[in-house]
């Protein structure tokens, strides 16, 4: 029997970065998890067209449905301690604050009861999808994995590798080690039930994660792009052009490249369509060609670029749209304090907002129309989910949010008012809503 559930009421989803559709009336069928039909308002819905047996789910006035956010960048062991180390440049960072923490992911208890918290957490922010960097430890990855395909968040899992440039307790001892690690990690993700059976669209998939170029010695890097290359369903994800402290060291690694990021991870065969960059903050225009020419996408992550790393760094992410470059965003949770994608979403305004005063007026800010895109269907391009999530669009797996804007919700959100539109409440939730306005979660049309 397949399980089929009826939504009636407002929507709002993006048809491309600019074009939001707003629907006050809508009704979604959704059935065994994948949207089977969409009517725009009720008077458009043909006779017989609803399954009579079903009692639809009515959304009363301030509540509506919205695509689940898309963290495309993202550290889960990095969660608890979001926040910690701010004014610290990139590599110092890493050394005194993030290396020490991510040891503690040697210890599997520790990492089971911490994850737990982190994936309550990301769901409870809307977070429907998201692309995880785990610790460099294979254990704690996969007990990672296991955590998301559990409580059913869609997530993109990656063992990081990094076998050189990191304290002696944390450093993989060699690259095969750390290949061999990786190759485990993929096997058991791809074991867990309902895996398998579908890699391309499965709730849980593997990714490779190099940490970056820094922390990883050539024989690595080769062996991923190998990897990357005998698989064609694997992706991949990296730090890109993310600090001047970062590239500075890189170039000084890696001196045959010019300072060209680009150049030396296309070497060692790890840029394609699947590449996610996360950064990707000082980029020239030789860069931004080569990731467009190769499909890769960008995981912008405004939060992190404008606090950790290197103080203020501002991507240029209009540039990247007009050139037709993938981008989503990040919570880069722990450089970036947020676990809200409503915070990177209004980070990645007040980001844009400077973009187009540094470039004197060339890069336009972004709208909020383009923000929410990046948030959902921009992240699903970026993950190369968009035939399966990212809007309303029949075919689509159900992958929502319930906003409650009105009722007996108390949280920061700026009240509504009776003579709102959709539109004005949507504007509200995304600018000064929180998580209590979160009032359900579903990732293939199951409440999470
Ligand atoms: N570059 C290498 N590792 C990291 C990390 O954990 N966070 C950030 N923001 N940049 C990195
Ligand atoms: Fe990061």
């Amino acid at each position: 029997m397949p399980s089929t559930q009826v939504f009636k009421g407002g929507v709002i989803h993006s048809l491309n970065p600019t074009t939001l559709e707003i629907l006050d009336d809508a009704t979604i069928v959704v059935t065994d998890g994948v949207i089977t039909a969409v009517h725009k308002s009720s008077s458009e819905i043909p006779v017989n067209a609803l399954p009579v047996d079903i009692v639809p789910q009515v959304l009363p006035r301030g509540d509506f449905l919205i695509p689940g956010f898309i963290d495309t960048h993202n550290h889960a062991p990095q969660w608890p301690m979001r926040s910690l180390g701010q004014g610290l440049h990139i590599l110092d960072w890493l050394n005194t604050v993030t290396f020490p923490f991510e040891a503690r992911f040697a210890d599997a208890g520790y990492a089971a009861k911490t994850y737990e918290h982190t994936v309550d957490d990301f769901l409870r922010q809307g977070i429907t999808t998201a692309c995880y960097y785990g610790s460099r430890h294979a254990e704690a990855t996969r007990i990672l994995a296991e955590i998301c395909h559990r409580k059913g968040q869609r997530a993109f899992i990656g063992k990081c590798n990094m076998d050189r440039n990191a304290p002696d307790y944390l450093c993989e001892s060699n690259a095969n080690e750390s290949l061999r690690e990786t190759q485990d990690c993929i096997t058991h993700i791809r074991n867990l039930p309902g895996c398998a059976a579908n890699v391309e669209n499965a709730l849980v998939k593997p990714i490779l994660t190099p940490r970056f170029a820094i922390c990883c010695t050539s024989e690595l890097l080769s062996g991923l792009g190998e990897m990357l290359k005998r698989d064609e369903s694997l992706a991949m994800q990296t730090h890109f052009n993310e600090a001047q402290q970062e590239i500075d060291a890189t170039t000084q690694l890696f001196p045959d490249f010019q300072g060209s990021e680009a150049d030396l991870y296309e070497s060692f065969g790890l840029l394609n369509r699947r590449s996610v960059l996360a950064h990707c903050t000082i980029m020239t225009d030789y860069e931004k060609e080569r990731i467009a020419a190769l499909q890769c996408g960008v995981a912008h992550c405004p939060i992190a670029n404008m606090t950790v790393g290197g103080g203020f760094m501002v991507a240029p992410v209009r540039d990247f749209l007009r050139r037709g470059i993938k981008v989503g965003l990040g919570t880069d949770s722990g450089g970036g304090w947020a676990s809200q994608m409503l915070a990177v979403i209004r980070q990645a305004m007040i980001a844009s907002n400077a973009r187009e005063v540094l470039s004197a007026g060339q890069d336009k800010a972004l709208s909020l129309e383009e923000t929410f895109y990046l948030a959902t269907l921009g992240g699903a391009r970026v993950l190369s989910l968009e035939e399966h999530v990212g809007n309303f669009q029949v075919g689509k797996e159900f992958d929502a949010l319930r906003i409650a804007t009105t009722t007996g919700i108390h949280s920061a959100m700026a009240p509504t008012e009776e003579s709102d539109s959709l539109k004005t409440m949507f504007e509200k939730f995304i600018m000064t809503g929180d998580d209590r306005n979160i009032a359900h979660v579903y990732v293939k049309g199951r409440q999470v």
